[in-house]
């Protein structure tokens, strides 16, 4: 989730722009830059790493009078994190900033090199101030120029563009990625990728559409939708930065689990093609010689690896092992060469699942990682890297993080089959299908949030949780549990339904609250019939299914089951959102949980 500011006026542009970036902080990354445009001269400054870099380069920098800047703190999903991939990008005469995903930059690219531009960066923002300047060459003017050049992009993008053929003006565009235009009382403009970039800078804002486009000046904003202009839906920007930057959420948690559509997007974008999945930091030749996985993690990425080992034996046929790495360290384990070693870890800092990838790279093993933070030191070590791109992860409970890397590895499972053949073409399109349709399952609907709000109350006590589910909901029990655990501080298990008779059904009573995860694709008749065992010995049960179950205390309808996957995911909401309330009522800090710690650097 790249960061993205602008400014057009009087003030030191440098500073208004690195200052808007700090904000930005919070949504992680590894490089930044910025370009000033003055007295038809533009300055492009870029550095990896912290902003820190990027202000020594600038610090001997500075604007006077009227000028115009755009920024960018980005997260890479194309393209190493390197200051040439660092934006803002080129052309001859023209910067752009991008936050999103162009999809089609790959053609758009080659047409653009066909016609001898030559490309610097690895990016697919690079194309964008290509693409500009030759329509503003054909068309000589630079408002048609981008009109033209937004029209041909597809996929989710933020821009801002500055050139020196219009010295007076920015250009913008917002699809699919957040922008918010704004200006202070003295007319100078702003821009940000969120309010917190704006806050202290701006008085009046405008949380542009998608599919809003247009210039800002010194004269005002001109917005344009479909080549109209459109009125200016001005309000008035709020005061508080943290508030600011949990976007009117009480939590980054809460805020975090609302933001699993657009993430999943984001994962989804570049791999799930019309016919298959596409994963531009593999080769089908990473795969010669493999026909074992072991999967290697702690804690949520734990439970992620556990549920899409299933999906690997089940559709790609390759025999999959998923292996706590704090025991995986000490077990003397046996390792061969014809098995993958995938480590998943949001930070990419997890102590002990760095050293059991340290272990299988010394056993001679290809390794890949599942991580959410480029550049970090799993990342470095592993052969190669699937990013999750959930954007950074503020609370201490993982949410996002959890749903893109079982995305992640969804894709990775049909990547497999696709190479050994183990699924038809149409399997593999069902399950693109099903993919898309995921960003729609994890909405959370007012709905929803309000029942769950109003039952947690009854889930503040009594002596623990049994949270079951069959097959790849065991998992996702186990993960609901870790959820409950870790912000209600109340005790929880995740079990599989099967093995409630063989002891855990003693536990059973009035006080004893089971959460029954019977999904309609899978299992139902086996799971219900558990259910039923335990109701049947007075547990309180909170049943989550598409289908009425009559038995249950509290039910949660769901409504997503065309596909097991679909299923999983609007279940794994309604776990989230379950710990979140109960915690709230509970008064516990739901970021910050006593005793955890987001990233485990130490054994
Ligand atoms: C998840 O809610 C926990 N915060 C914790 O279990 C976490 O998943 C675990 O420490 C692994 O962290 P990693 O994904 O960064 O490696």
């Amino acid at each position: 989730m790249c960061g993205i500011v602008g400014y057009i006026g009087k003030k030191e542009v440098k500073d208004i722009l690195v200052d808007g970036l700090r904000e930005l902080e919070y949504r992680g990354y590894d490089s930044a830059g910025i370009a000033v445009l003055q007295d038809d001269e533009i300055k492009s400054y870029k550095a990896v790493g912290k902003l820190k870099n990027l202000e020594d380069k600038t610090k001997d920098f500075a604007s006077d009078g009227l000028a115009m800047g755009i920024g960018h703190t980005r997260w890479a999903t194309h393209g190493k994190p390197t200051e040439l991939n660092a934006h803002p990008h080129l052309g001859e005469f023209s910067y752009v900033v991008h936050n999103g995903i162009i999809e089609n930059y790959q053609e758009l690219k080659s047409s653009l090199q066909k016609d001898g531009v030559k490309f610097l960066s690895q990016t697919d923002t690079e194309v964008i101030v290509h693409l500009f300047e030759k329509n503003y060459k054909e068309l000589n003017d630079p408002m048609s120029a981008f009109e033209k050049t937004i029209d041909t992009l597809h996929g989710a993008y933020a821009v801002l563009l500055i050139t020196k053929v219009d010295p007076e003006k920015i250009y913008f565009a917002k699809h699919g990625s957040p922008m918010i235009v704004g200006n202070d009382d003295k007319g100078d403009i702003h821009f940000g990728s969120s309010d917190a970039a704006l806050i202290g800078k701006a008085t009046e804002v405008i949380y542009l559409d998608d599919g809003d486009y247009g210039y800002t000046s010194q004269e005002g904003i001109s917005i344009f939708f479909d080549k109209e202009k459109k009125a200016l839906n001005k309000r008035a920007l709020t005061g508080d930065k943290i508030s600011a930057q949990k976007g009117g959420f009480r939590f980054f948690m809460e805020k975090e689990i609302y933001e699993q559509g657009e993430v999943l997007s984001d994962t989804i974008i570049g791999r799930v093609l019309d016919e298959k999945i596409n994963f531009e930091e593999l080769h089908e030749s990473f795969f010669d010689g493999i026909d074992e996985i072991k999967i290697c993690a702690c804690g949520t990425s734990y439970n992620s690896g556990l549920a899409c080992a299933y999906l690997f034996e089940r559709q790609a046929k390759i025999k999959t092992v998923v292996e706590i790495a704090s025991e995986f360290r000490y077990k003397e384990p046996l390792m061969t060469k014809n098995t993958l070693f995938v480590v998943i870890s949001q930070s990419g800092e997890t102590a002990d699942t760095l050293e059991a990838l340290k272990m299988a790279k010394r056993a001679g093993l290809k390794t890949l990682a599942i991580c959410n933070v480029d550049n970090s030191s799993i990342v470095r070590l592993a052969d190669h890297t699937i990013l999750a791109r959930a954007g950074i992860e503020k609370g201490v409970a993982s949410t996002k993080a959890f749903a893109t890397q079982v995305m992640a590895m969804w894709m990775l499972s049909i990547y497999v089959a696709q190479i050994k053949n183990t699924m038809s073409k149409d399997e593999i399109k069902s399950e693109l299908n099903a993919m898309r349709h995921i960003p729609n399952a994890v909405i959370v609907s007012d709905k929803l949030h309000e029942k769950i709000k109003r039952l947690s109350k009854r889930y503040l006590h009594g002596h623990g949780f049994f949270f079951i589910g069959r097959d790849m909901f065991f998992p996702l029990a186990l993960e609901g549990a870790l959820k409950l655990k870790e912000i209600s501080y109340l005790h929880a298990e995740g079990y599989p339904a099967g093995e409630m008779k063989h002891g855990p059904i003693a536990l059973a009573d009035s006080e004893l609250f089971t959460i029954a995860l019977m999904p309609k694709t899978l299992h139902y008749d086996k799971v219900k019939s558990n259910v039923e065992e335990l109701s049947a010995r007075d547990s309180t049960i909170l049943a989550i299914s598409p289908l009425e179950f009559e038995l249950a205390d509290d039910f949660i309808k769901t409504t997503h089951c065309e596909h097991p996957m679909s299923e999983f995911f609007e279940m794994m909401v309604i776990t989230q959102l379950l710990a979140l309330e109960v915690s709230v009522r509970l008064g516990n800090d739901v970021d910050m949980p006593r005793n955890l710690a987001k990233s485990v650097t130490v054994e």
